[in-house]
């Protein structure tokens, strides 16, 4: 007798009962770039279809995303080089850019879960996610500035921090300095397995954040490791982070397979700036499908383990799947 396990595929009913994976907009979160002035809009080249936004199109967007099921946005600002300094000292400003879309996203949003970013890069006149000091990252002075801005963040109304500077010891000292100033309810989204990529190279386009100087192997990972990632989630679990990310996404699926396995915490994917460039790059072309590829790609990421997607297809993809 011939095992035939095409039965099980015969009909796209049969296949929907079989099917192990299912990808709903309720599962992603939108990342989404906002910079300064009223109904600005400037395009992104190498990120097709996404642009920085104003607080007033940012908050227009959000509730486009929102309408279509996508429950977040991730939140990161475009700061004009004279506001960037070596500590990103405009980070904690209660004014600043940033904080004032969160409220502004908040105040028409309330349901919307606002998440925000910490790390210095944004802020930083040298693009780096920590202090550089005679060349070097500064772990220990750079921690407590990420605390404040945490703390920052949540004043202006953030559901969520999401440290993403990779520096050691900071989910603790996030947690400690929100629980003090009375913010217990905010949760931490840990960036807790970030690798040195090539794949963020879109991102830091869109707000002019690459390194001014080296790059970024001091603190993310080395694409080679798998074990330091499970070290590095071990970390952040003690330390009292309610999610974990891996980013990038697909390459690092793989890794994201051991994270799912290896904890009890929600684990995010981020599907980063370059793999959507990638895929809008070869669309524009005509060599792929965009539509299918990119839904394809989420369901894969859920698939090896993520239960929550950043991906800057959000929205497409809410539209594909309603
Ligand atoms: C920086 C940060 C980066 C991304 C998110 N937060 C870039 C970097 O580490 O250089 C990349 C996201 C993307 O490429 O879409 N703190």
């Amino acid at each position: 007798m011939l095992v035939r396990p095409r039965r099980n595929r015969l009909s796209p009913q049969m296949r929907g009962l079989v099917r192990e994976t299912s990808l709903s907009p309720d599962r992603f979160i939108y990342p989404m770039f906002v910079q300064e002035g009223e109904a600005q809009r400037t395009p992104i080249s190498s990120m097709p279809g996404q642009a920085r936004l104003s607080v007033d199109l940012l908050v227009e967007t959000a509730a486009q995303a929102f309408a279509l099921g996508v429950p977040g946005v991730a939140l990161f600002p475009a700061l004009s080089d004279d506001l960037k300094d070596p500590r990103g000292t405009e980070s904690t400003n209660s004014q600043g850019l940033l904080q004032r879309a969160v409220r502004a996203l908040k105040a028409a949003l309330p349901s919307l879960l606002v998440i925000t970013d910490v790390a210095l890069d944004p802020y930083s006149s040298d693009g780096h996610d920590g202090v550089l000091l005679d060349g070097r990252i500064d772990n220990d002075i750079t921690v407590p500035i990420l605390a404040q801005m945490a703390v920052a963040q949540a004043r202006a109304g953030a559901d969520i921090v999401a440290p993403s500077d990779m520096m050691d010891g900071r989910v603790g000292a996030i947690r400690s300095a929100l629980d003090a100033a009375g913010f217990n309810q905010v949760g931490i989204c840990a960036y807790c397995v970030k690798y040195a990529s090539a794949f963020y190279g879109p991102f830091r386009e869109a707000l002019d954040s690459a390194p001014r100087g080296g790059d970024k192997k001091t603190y993310q990972m080395d694409p080679a490791n798998v074990r330091e990632a499970l070290r590095e989630v071990r970390l952040d679990e003690a330390e009292g982070a309610d999610w974990l990310m891996v980013k990038p996404g697909l390459p690092y699926a793989d890794v994201l397979r051991h994270v799912r396995d290896l904890t009890a915490l929600p684990v995010a994917s981020y599907q980063v700036s370059g793999e959507y460039a990638m895929l809008k790059a070869a669309a524009q072309n005509g060599w792929l499908d965009y539509d299918k590829s990119i839904l394809e790609t989420l369901l894969c990421l859920r698939r090896a383990g993520a239960d929550i997607i950043f991906t800057y297809a959000a929205i497409e993809a809410a539209k594909l799947l309603a």
